[in-house]
């Protein structure tokens, strides 16, 4: 087996997922004004030593994906975070793009950017201790986008970026998020993701990038934010599998989920029921930022020196995610008496 899939299924196996905390410094800054938590170097740095040394990261989070301020900084005891994250078996990733800008050619849509000078970075994000990475590729839905532009270009850099990055040694994830924003109905969002999806994967081909080496995080397939017809996590998760099976190459080892602004516990039920289902293949599993975060961050705002408290919350919902990854959650599991 290549050094590449093991990395992959390292991180996959077991029930394991991935804490995604690679929130740019302006979106951290977002999340931490938003429960009035001044946002400093060192307050990131607090809340994420606190998360990343919570005791259910041995068994539940398989990797972490830092941004580059945190992937430097070292913990209050002098270790790196890398050592951190690798002190509980875990392993350490790096969002390795540099945002969605604006696209030229169709200026409501976005492409994200970062491909100059990447092979340059990824010497350097290899060296401090990086094994995998992320590129984020975003995608609106309405009645002209995403546009053909807009798939094209953001598909055609995730296979540059995924190539780059396996030729440093390191795991690509492979992120095409179609957003929840909108009205629109689950069907809409079925067949624009499996568009995306499959575009993604006709250029990762043409750039001969090693399929078995890399994870794919995408959306799940759920009706806009905005819509008012809601539908059930069973009809989530069919809708969902239909969408894997029409469009993932059967070499990709595994799918990790973005939460996209579901609560956390619909991100939990909606996991749960595509593992209950799930007759592929692939391992399926999260890879959550605030699906995993938000009533840690919560709690911590309240208290920045209780981290017994924190770690306690962040560490019930990594339990309930990783037995989400395997089919076994439930909502009593939630509240237990
Ligand atoms: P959410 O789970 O909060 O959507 O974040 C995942 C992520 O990494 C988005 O790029």
């Amino acid at each position: 087996m290549s050094e590449l899939r093991k990395i992959a299924l390292q991180i996959l196996s077991k029930g394991k997922g991935i804490l995604a905390a690679d929130e740019s410094t302006a979106t951290m800054t977002k999340r931490l004004n938003s429960v009035n938590i001044k946002s400093n170097e060192t307050n990131r740095l607090i809340f994420r030593e606190i998360l990343f040394s919570s005791s259910s990261v041995k068994e539940c989070i398989g990797g972490v994906i830092l941004y580059d301020e945190t992937l430097r900084q070292k913990t209050s005891s002098g270790k790196t975070i890398p050592d951190l994250i690798n002190s509980s078996g875990s392993l350490a990733g790096i969002k390795v793009d540099t945002g969605a800008k604006v696209l030229a050619g169709s200026k409501e849509e976005k492409v994200t950017e970062g491909l100059d000078g990447l092979r340059e970075r990824l010497k350097d994000y290899y060296n401090l201790g990086a094994r995998f990475t992320k590129w984020r590729g975003v995608f609106s839905i309405s009645d002209k986008y995403p546009s053909n532009l807009s798939i094209s270009v953001n598909a055609h850099a995730l296979a540059r970026y995924a190539a780059l990055v396996q030729e440093a040694g390191m795991v690509p994830i492979i992120e095409p998020e179609v957003l929840m924003d909108g009205g629109h109905s689950a069907e809409v969002c079925l067949k624009k993701t499996s568009e995306v999806i499959k575009r993604c994967y006709e250029e990762l081909e043409l750039n001969k990038v090693d399929l078995k080496g890399t994870i794919l995080k995408p959306n799940m397939i759920l009706p806009g934010s905005k819509s008012d017809n809601k539908i059930s996590n069973e009809e989530t998760a069919e809708l969902t599998l239909r969408c894997l099976k029409d469009s993932v190459p059967s070499e990709v080892p595994g799918i990790a989920f973005l939460s996209g602004g579901q609560t956390e516990i619909e991100a939990t039920a909606n996991l749960n029921q595509i593992n209950i289902k799930n007759d592929t293949n692939f391992i399926i599993t999260y890879s959550y930022g605030r699906a995993l975060q938000q009533s840690a961050l919560e709690f911590w705002s309240k208290d920045i020196s209780n981290k017994v408290g924190t770690q306690k919350i962040f560490d019930h919902r990594a339990k309930m995610c990783t037995l989400a990854a395997q089919g076994k959650w439930s909502k009593n599991l939630e509240n237990p008496k």
